[in-house]
């Protein structure tokens, strides 16, 4: 599984990396950044899920569900 963010979307909302600090991070602006590659450790899949649903802009893509 991996995540990504759709920075033409995102508005900095924080979710992302309040909810999921393994996976997000935030730029200088406060927008979400994903961290590394974006690629989802096992036992992370939760949080990524629940992150792109809390995300006001739906601005989170995950991919390569199980
Ligand atoms: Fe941006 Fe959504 Fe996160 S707007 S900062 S990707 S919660």
């Amino acid at each position: 599984m991996k995540v990504a963010i759709d920075s033409g979307r995102c508005q900095g909302h924080g979710r992302c990396y309040d909810l999921a600090p393994a996976l997000f991070g935030e730029d200088d602006e406060g927008y979400g950044t994903v961290l590394d590659d974006g690629t989802v450790p096992p036992g992370r899949e939760g949080a990524a899920r629940l992150a792109a649903l809390n995300c006001p802009e739906r601005a989170i893509d995950v991919t390569g569900e199980a």
